[in-house]
C-alpha cells in the first residue's frame, strides 16, 4: 500500500486580479519576485530588515545549527519600539492606531501617541512591580485595548509575554502560569460574550492560588462598583498606572531575545510553549502583513482574531502595528447581537481588509446572503482567511456575499511558524480551496516520509525546507519536542499537515496528518470530505472521522450540522452521499452521517476531530483544555 495520500476533490475554478487590485499591489509579479528570493533568502530577509531600526546592525543574517536558527546574529532591536517610536518620530503620531468597539458598543479610538504613552505608562508599571528582562507575565484579559498595551509594555522592557485566551478555564490557565513560572498575572473582573457577562477574575483566583510563583495580580476593573481586591497583591490596573511616567526608554535587546510564550495544543496533545523572539518574528510578521493584505496607510484593517490566539499576536498586534496601520478591533461574535455584526462594523468604519476564519464564514453562511446584502461593503478591497482549509463553497459564499472582486487570501501558518507561510499575494490567480503558493524567501514542498518531493496531484506531508526568520526558537523548558518538528522527516520542518500540490504548484492543505482515514488502502485527508459534504445545499458544517472496520480497515463517519430551516430526513442523508459520490468518487462517501447541533471545537474555532473520535470509539479523549463546549 502507498503511503502517499489520494487526492480526489476536483476545483477548476480559476479567479484573475482585478486592474484594480494590480494597480495598487506592492508585489505586480509573484513568480519574478519568488525565484529571486528563493536564490538568496538571507538578501531577500536582510533587506526586508532594513526597513526597520535595529539599534545596532547584525553581523551575520543566519547561523543555522540544525535544527537551532539564529537570525540577525549580533543585532539588537525592540518590536515594541518598531510598533511605535518608529512611528511616534513622524506624522503618524497623531494617526489612529486601534479602534476597539465593545461589545455593547462602547468605542475607544487610540492614537499612535496615545498608545505609545499608555505602554510607557504600563512598561513602567511593570518595572514599578519588580519585572525585570527575562521575567515572565501571564495576560489573561478579554479582547480590550489593554490587552495589546500590556502585550506591548512587557516587549518594551524585555519581559516575555505569555497571552492566554480568556475563555480557558482555572486548570488550563494554572498550568500556563506554572509552566512559565509567572510572577506577574493582569487580568479583568469580567468579559462579555452574546449579552452575557462572564467573570474571569475568579478563574484567576482559582488558578493563583496554586501558583506560588505569581506576586501580583493586576486587575482591569470594567463594572461598577469594581470587585474588591485583596491587597497589596491585587492592584487596580487604573491605581497602579496613574502616576506612571509616559517615557520609558525600550530595552535594547538581542534579536534572539524571546519576545512570548503562547502556548499550543491545536486539535492534539499536552499544551506546548512555543516560543518566538523579537528580531525575526518582527521581520516576518512585519512584512507579511505589508505584503500579504497590501497594506497601505489609508487602509482600516480589521482581523476578527483575539490576541490570545497567534493570529492576534501576529495580525492584530504586531504586524499591523509594525506597519503602522489603523486596526479595527471587536469584542464579541460574528452572530451577536445579529448576524449582521461584522458587515455592520464593516460598513461603520469603511474596513478596506477583513481577515477572517473559514469557521465564522460558515456560521454566517447558515444565515444566508441577506445579512451582507443589508450593508455597505464598497470599502472592502482585500480578505483573508486562516485557521482550517476554506472549502471551495465557503470561499466562493465569501466572494459573493462581499462584492465578487475582492482576493481573497487564503493564508497557511501555525503558532510555530510565526507568520504567514502559504498564501497567495493580491495579484496572484486564485483558485477557490488553495493557499497557492509559498510567501516569498519561504521553501515549501510536499514529500512523502523520507522527504522526497512528491508529482504533482499526490498527496504527503508539507515541509518547509529552510529556517526562516520568523520560525519558533524552541519549545519552553522542553527542547526535545522542539527537536521532533525538524527531524520526523529529515531536513525539513514538517508541519503535522497533508497537502498536495497541482500542475501549476499550487499547494491543497488536506488537514493533519494525524486525522488521515485509510479506506481500503485509500488514505484520505479529512478536509476533502469534510468539503465535498458542506458542498450539498443543506449542510452547514461537516467533520469527519476514520472508524475501524473489519473489512476496509477504516470507513468514514460524518458529522454535521445542517443549515438553518433544513430538516434531518431519509432523503435528505441520501442526497449527501450522492453529492460526495459526485464529488470524490465511491471511496470518499462516508458510510454513517449523523446529524448534530454542535461540534467539539477549539476555543479558536477548528474542528477536534479526536474528541469525536474518542466518542465515538468509546476512549479518553486525552487533553480538553481547549475545548469549546
Ligand atoms: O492544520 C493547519 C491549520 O491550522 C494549523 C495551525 O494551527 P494554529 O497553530 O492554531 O494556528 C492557526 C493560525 C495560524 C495548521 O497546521 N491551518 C491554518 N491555516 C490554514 C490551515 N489549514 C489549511 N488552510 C489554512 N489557510
Amino acid at each position: 500500500m502507498s503511503e502517499n495520500i489520494n487526492t480526489l476533490l476536483k476545483e477548476s475554478r480559476v479567479y484573475q486580479p482585478s486592474a484594480q487590485t494590480k494597480a495598487a499591489a506592492y508585489i505586480q509579479d509573484y513568480e519574478s519576485a519568488y525565484k529571486q528570493s528563493i536564490a538568496d533568502p538571507e538578501g531577500f530577509w536582510s533587506n526586508v530588515a532594513k526597513e526597520l531600526e535595529w539599534f545596532t546592525a547584525w553581523t551575520k543574517v543566519l547561523e543555522w545549527n540544525y535544527p537551532w536558527a539564529k537570525w540577525f546574529v549580533g543585532a539588537t532591536c525592540n518590536i515594541a519600539y518598531n510598533c511605535l517610536d518608529r512611528h511616534v518620530k513622524t506624522w503618524r503620531k497623531n494617526k489612529v492606531a486601534i479602534i476597539w468597539v465593545g461589545e455593547n458598543d462602547q468605542e475607544r479610538i487610540i492614537t499612535y501617541g496615545e498608545l505609545y504613552r499608555q505602554v510607557n505608562r504600563c512598561a513602567n508599571g511593570l518595572k514599578k512591580l519588580g519585572l525585570q528582562k527575562g521575567d515572565r507575565v501571564t495576560i489573561y484579559l478579554p479582547k480590550v485595548p489593554e490587552q495589546i498595551v500590556a502585550m506591548l509594555a512587557c516587549a518594551r522592557i524585555g519581559v516575555i509575554h505569555s497571552v492566554v485566551y480568556s475563555g480557558f478555564s482555572a486548570p488550563a490557565l494554572a498550568n500556563r502560569i506554572q509552566d512559565a513560572e509567572a510572577k506577574l498575572v493582569i487580568t479583568a473582573d469580567v468579559g462579555f460574550d452574546r449579552g452575557k457577562v462572564f467573570n474571569i477574575k475568579s478563574v484567576v483566583d482559582q488558578a493563583v492560588a496554586n501558583s506560588p510563583t505569581v506576586e501580583h495580580v493586576v486587575v482591569l476593573r470594567r463594572q461598577t462598583p469594581g470587585v474588591t481586591l485583596a491587597t497589596p497583591k491585587e492592584i487596580d490596573w487604573h491605581d497602579w498606572l496613574k502616576a506612571e511616567k509616559a517615557v520609558c526608554e525600550a530595552e535594547h535587546l538581542d534579536a534572539e531575545h524571546p519576545l512570548y510564550i503562547l502556548y499550543t495544543s491545536g486539535t492534539t496533545g499536552k499544551p506546548k510553549g512555543v516560543v518566538h523572539v523579537h528580531g525575526g518574528y518582527m521581520v516576518g510578521t512585519y512584512i507579511t502583513t505589508k505584503y500579504v493584505f497590501d497594506l497601505k496607510d489609508d487602509d482600516v484593517y480589521f482581523c476578527v482574531a483575539d490576541p490570545g490566539w497567534v493570529t492576534g499576536h501576529s495580525y492584530i498586534v504586531y504586524g499591523p502595528l509594525l506597519n503602522g496601520a489603523t486596526i479595527l478591533t471587536a469584542e464579541g461574535k460574528p452572530d451577536y447581537p445579529n448576524p449582521g455584526r461584522w458587515w455592520d462594523l464593516i460598513e461603520r468604519y469603511g474596513v478596506s481588509i477583513f481577515y477572517t476564519t473559514p469557521t465564522a464564514i460558515r456560521l454566517l453562511m447558515r444565515y444566508g446572503e441577506d445579512w451582507p446584502k443589508k450593508y455597505d461593503l464598497s470599502t472592502l478591497r482585500i480578505l483573508g482567511s486562516v485557521g482550517e482549509p476554506i472549502n471551495p463553497e465557503a470561499w466562493e459564499w465569501f466572494h459573493r456575499a462581499t462584492g465578487e472582486n475582492k482576493p481573497i487570501m487564503d493564508t497557511w501558518w501555525q503558532t510555530e511558524t510565526g507568520a504567514i507561510m502559504i498564501t497567495p499575494l493580491p495579484t496572484v490567480p486564485l483558485k477557490p480551496g488553495s493557499a497557492t503558493r509559498a510567501f516569498l524567501g519561504i521553501e515549501a514542498d510536499v514529500v512523502d516520509s523520507q522527504g522526497n518531493s512528491l508529482p504533482a496531484n499526490t498527496g504527503g506531508f508539507a515541509v518547509i525546507k529552510k529556517p526562516w526568520p520568523a520560525m519558533m526558537r524552541t519549545i519552553y523548558k522542553d527542547p526535545e519536542r522542539y527537536k521532533t518538528y525538524w527531524n520526523t522527516i529529515p531536513n525539513c520542518y514538517a508541519a503535522g499537515d497533508i497537502c498536495h500540490k497541482d500542475e501549476n504548484g499550487y499547494l491543497w492543505f488536506m488537514g493533519r496528518a494525524d486525522d488521515v482515514i485509510k479506506v481500503a488502502g485509500n488514505r484520505l485527508g479529512t478536509a476533502e470530505v469534510e468539503s465535498a459534504l458542506v458542498s450539498h445545499h443543506a449542510v452547514a458544517e461537516a467533520a469527519v472521522i476514520g472508524k475501524p472496520h473489519k473489512l476496509v480497515g477504516e470507513s468514514i463517519k460524518a458529522f454535521i450540522i445542517l443549515k438553518q430551516g433544513e430538516v434531518e430526513s431519509h432523503a435528505l442523508i441520501q442526497s449527501i452521499k450522492d453529492q460526495v459520490l459526485k464529488e470524490l468518487g465511491k471511496i470518499g462517501v462516508p458510510s454513517e452521517i449523523d446529524i448534530v447541533s454542535s461540534l467539539p471545537k477549539t476555543r479558536s474555532g477548528k474542528i477536534m476531530r479526536r474528541v469525536l473520535k474518542a466518542k465515538e470509539l468509546g476512549q479518553d479523549p486525552g487533553d480538553i483544555s481547549t475545548i469549546e463546549d
